[in-house]
């Protein structure tokens, strides 16, 4: 991948990159027509990356169908598909992780302290080997993407970071590989993220500015439904993820709950 991603640039070529890991979707996809339109090669990774999963997370069960996400990448146009396994990406001996220091702390970071060193690490790893002027991430990972962000700026890897606006099933569920666990029964429950991010946007547009108050609700929402449990509800600045008292100027509400066993996340602007 490296050699052909130089070749590339040694053509001119320039290179536009989407990394998942696999089981994709119309999210997944959305995302690779971005980055159809800004490059001249369109390169994606499928890679479900050991180090952002703790032990007890579900690495192994994790949903894999490779051909068909092969053939859903092709059918947007993907060249390039690097599909690195385990051993290569991470061989015997390896030691260099990529860590932030305050972004991670918060939001998904509370519950999963490893996740965000994982990521930021396979991430810049793939940047390395990839070597594209543009990646594409979706703004469905609210606080992944701000990692990203911050991690290029402070690196230097000179690589424009474009945000991929959410995409939602019919009912409003934030498409998500991970909604493949989720029992028929579970289905009300989940869309009850949806629901209170909706509502949260309603009493903001009524003139509701207490997080609290409006925290409150959606928490009442969210618990009504017995198989929920909230990890956090959380609105905060944009840029630097830190909790707001008043939504008095832009914020993003974002939260994480357990459906039975499945952990969702999602978020929305507030305020605007
Ligand atoms: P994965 O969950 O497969 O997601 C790959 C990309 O798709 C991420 O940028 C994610 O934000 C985006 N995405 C997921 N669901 C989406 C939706 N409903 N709408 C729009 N975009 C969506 O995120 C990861 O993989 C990994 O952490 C990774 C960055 C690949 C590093 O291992």
């Amino acid at each position: 991948m490296q050699s052909r991603a130089g070749q590339l640039k040694r053509a001119g070529r320039t290179i536009a990159f989407v990394p998942t890991m696999g089981f994709l979707h119309e999210g997944h996809l959305s995302l690779m027509r971005i980055g159809r339109e800004r490059a001249d090669t369109l390169v994606a990774s499928i890679f479900v990356n050991p180090t952002q999963f703790a032990p007890g997370e579900d690495f192994e069960a994790y949903p894999r169908d490779m051909q068909r996400d092969l053939a859903m990448a092709r059918s947007v146009g993907v060249d390039i598909v690097f599909t690195p396994d385990d051993t290569m990406m991470y061989a015997q001996g390896f030691q260099t992780y990529v860590s932030l220091e305050e972004l991670p702390r918060g939001l998904c970071g509370q519950s999963r302290p490893i996740f965000f060193r994982g990521v930021a690490t396979v991430v810049a790893k793939l940047f390395n080997i990839v070597g594209p002027d543009i990646a594409v991430f979706g703004e469905k990972d609210f606080q992944q993407l701000a990692v990203i962000r911050r991690m290029v700026k402070d690196l230097n890897f000179g690589i424009e970071i474009v945000g991929g606006p959410t995409v939602r099933e019919a009912d409003g569920l934030a498409m998500s590989s991970r909604n493949a666990y989720l029992r028929p029964e579970e289905r009300p429950a989940a869309l009850s993220l949806h629901d209170a991010l909706r509502q949260s946007q309603a009493m903001v547009r009524a003139g509701e500015r207490r997080a609290d108050a409006i925290i409150a609700a959606a928490e009442r929402h969210i618990a009504s439904f017995a198989v929920n449990t909230i990890d956090y509800i959380a609105i905060a600045d944009p840029d630097t993820l830190e909790d707001m008292a008043s939504v008095d100027r832009p914020a993003r509400m974002a939260l994480a709950v357990k459906v039975g066993a499945t952990r969702l996340i999602d978020n929305m602007a507030l305020g605007r």
